[in-house]
């Protein structure tokens, strides 16, 4: 698929989309949908990736020192001010139109399950409801030692303490190392296993075990729908890649299906 590039500041309407019929066909067929996000269906809304080379957070921080447990056991001080400058830089972002048309592709299905790896919350701003988070979210905070969650804070000094005990409140995220919440990984894999269309968009697919979730869907049966500008795997049976930023391949394909 090939597309042509936005011009900046432009108020002529997005260019057209050209998506493969076999795509419209299965998409138009399918009873049972799982979308599973990454950082790149937010670029667009200019929340930074992590792993994009110039752009990507992975490229100016390391993850190391800010995203594990070890980190915020040895500086506290430094891994919050990096969540609390996240969540400000959050405050200034709005949902794209791949936000939205996710959330509006779920009310075309008998089953729709919305997968993210983001913590910014912005499907919710969007309009989907039910948004299974494998990763946290950025709005909340929670005890160190589990007594419960509360809205995020931006406290330029911190951690503050928890309002329950008084031990730190970290971030209600998960870190590299750590597990990821129960719940959430059983919903998604049980709704991979079962679908028919899985679209999997804006992630490099290199962190587990979220990345497992479309090949489990493809070993399942599904057809997998790859969205991402880059280049992605060799394509092969029921796995097809659209090339291009989300905010306008999810449209396009929202606009295809309910012609149909
Ligand atoms: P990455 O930064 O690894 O990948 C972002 C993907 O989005 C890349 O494949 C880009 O090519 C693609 N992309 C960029 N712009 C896009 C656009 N406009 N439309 C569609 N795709 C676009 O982010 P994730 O795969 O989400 O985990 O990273 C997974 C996890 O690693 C994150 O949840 C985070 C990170 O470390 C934790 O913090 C636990």
């Amino acid at each position: 698929m090939e597309m042509a590039e936005r011009e900046e500041g432009s108020e002529e309407s997005p260019p057209e989309v050209e998506i493969p019929e076999a795509v419209v066909e299965t998409a138009r067929r399918a009873r049972r949908v799982v979308a599973v996000t990454g950082a790149g269906v937010s670029a667009e809304s200019g929340v930074p990736t992590f792993r994009d080379a110039m752009t990507g957070l992975w490229a100016r921080f390391r993850a190391e020192d800010l995203a594990t447990p070890e980190a915020f056991a040895r500086d506290p001080a430094t891994v919050w001010a990096w969540y609390v400058w996240r969540r400000r830089l959050l405050e200034g972002v709005r949902p794209n139109p791949a936000h939205e048309a996710l959330a509006e592709m779920s009310s075309l299905y008998p089953e729709f399950a919305l997968v993210t790896q983001n913590v910014d919350g912005l499907h919710q701003r969007a309009g989907s409801t039910d948004v299974i988070e494998l990763h946290g979210n950025l709005a909340r905070d929670r005890c160190e030692v589990e007594c419960g969650s509360w809205p995020g804070r931006t406290d330029e000094e911190g951690p503050p303490p928890c309002p329950a005990c008084g031990r730190r409140l970290r971030p209600d995220v998960v870190w590299f190392g750590e597990l990821l919440p129960s719940g959430a990984l059983m919903t998604a894999f049980e709704a991979a296993e079962q679908c028919d269309l899985l679209l999997s968009i804006g992630t490099s697919g290199l962190v587990e075990p979220a990345a497992s979730i479309p090949r489990v869907a493809h070993a399942s049966g599904a057809t997998v729908v790859v969205v991402n500008p880059e280049p992605s795997g060799p394509p092969g049976e029921r796995m097809i890649h659209l090339r291009g930023p989300a905010g306008i391949v999810l449209p396009a394909l929202l606009t295809r299906i309910r012609e149909g």
